[in-house]
């Protein structure tokens, strides 16, 4: 199969994980007999200083024609006080909603190897496996009106019925090939785009009469994030809550350097790690590219439906974990692994894995 697949590296350690991953696409092409048809773009802060905008018309062609987009990181420092149109932000904002991406899954597993990584007690953590389904293109992200003016500032968080719906389906058709639970998260008690949130959703459960819906407000599934995270399955929630809730998520897996994205629509898909550009290690190669890294194995299954080379990269992933051989953030047995060095290992272990499979 020829894979057309765009990278946006982006600001910071974008650069260096993106790099990684685009290693390991590599090898999983040369593999399992694929093709490979890579562009790059400029998206964030690279973009302003190259050409003044976030998201220059050129890196929006490109993804449109790609069959799947790579995105590593963005944001820089400089832009801090920035407004937020004109910020690196902006630009994967901007892309997102091009792309019609409306649906974010950020997929929390806890690793056996990494247990000792997270600050939880291994009791708390130990098979922790659930998935955020985060609604991506709508709510306090894009909603009008918005802006700082008579000393006041100002934002609108809203969802139409047809944008609550169509990430629900998304949450409950997952749930099926899982543990068969719903938790949609809102703050009905406060909001009333979270009372229609919940209505809606509580209208569409019953079209799925295997998967079990509850609902929980944001404040408490928070705590419950990291007093019993084993409860959860599918978390489904809106644009912000599920921001904030993912990077809990970081502290389950023992990295946020750890945690793949998927942003999902009806026809595009865009990759992209969870964690941010972390300015303060960029250009070291010391970051964890595995987040990167397995945003290429959501890839591989969700665009390309190559199930079978996102199964062997997910298990070449867990190969390198029991290695040891890892970058700091994990505890490494010994001296920490470069970034290039982690993708280069997970690579070799593809290779292996599809070896020991003939
Ligand atoms: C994320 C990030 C982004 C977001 C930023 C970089 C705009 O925090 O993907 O979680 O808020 O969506
Ligand atoms: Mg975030």
């Amino acid at each position: 199969m020829n894979l057309k697949i765009l990278l946006l590296p982006g600001d910071g350690i974008g650069v260096e994980v993106t790099n990684a991953a685009a290693d390991v696409l590599k090898a999983v092409a040369k593999t399992f007999g694929h093709t490979l048809d890579l562009s790059e773009g400029l998206l964030g802060g690279i973009a302003i200083h190259k050409t003044g905008v976030p998201l220059p018309e050129e890196t929006k062609n490109l993804a449109m024609q790609a069959d799947a987009t790579l995105m590593g990181a963005v944001g820089l420092p400089e832009f801090d006080t920035a407004p937020p149109s004109q910020r690196p932000e902006a630009g994967l904002l901007g892309l997102r909603k091009a792309l019609d991406v409306f649906a974010n899954l950020r997929p929390v597993v806890t690793y056996p190897e990494l247990i000792e990584s997270s600050p939880l007690k291994n009791h708390v953590v130990s098979g922790t496996d659930m998935i955020i389904v985060r609604e991506l293109t709508g709510g306090l992200y894009y909603g009008q009106p918005r802006g700082i003016g008579n000393n006041r500032g100002f934002n609108t968080m809203s969802y139409t019925r047809a944008e609550v719906e169509r990430v629900t389906h998304m949450a409950f058709k997952l749930a099926r090939n899982r543990r068969k639970k719903v938790t949609s998260v809102d703050k009905s008690n406060v909001l009333e785009v979270s009372q229609f949130w919940r209505q809606v959703v509580s209208e569409i459960g019953p079209q799925y009469p295997d998967v079990q819906l509850e609902h929980m407000l944001v404040d408490n599934a928070a705590m419950q994030m990291v007093l019993r995270p084993t409860q959860f399955d599918v978390m489904l929630t809106e644009n912000t809550f599920g921001d904030i809730l993912s990077d809990i998520g970081g502290i389950l897996a023992g990295s946020i350097g750890m945690l793949p994205s998927a942003s999902l629509g009806a026809t595009k898909g865009l990759y992209e790690p969870v964690h941010g550009s972390a300015p303060d290690i960029a250009g070291q190669n010391k970051a964890n590219p595995l987040g990167a890294i397995g945003s290429v194995a959501a890839m591989l299954e969700y665009t390309f439906g190559l199930v079978k080379e996102a199964q062997a990269l997910n298990a070449a992933i867990g190969k390198v974990l029991a290695s040891g051989r890892v970058t700091a953030d994990l505890r490494p047995k010994g001296t920490p692994a470069t970034t290039q060095e982690v993708g280069e290992a997970v690579g070799q272990a593809l290779a292996l894995t599809r070896v020991e499979a003939i």
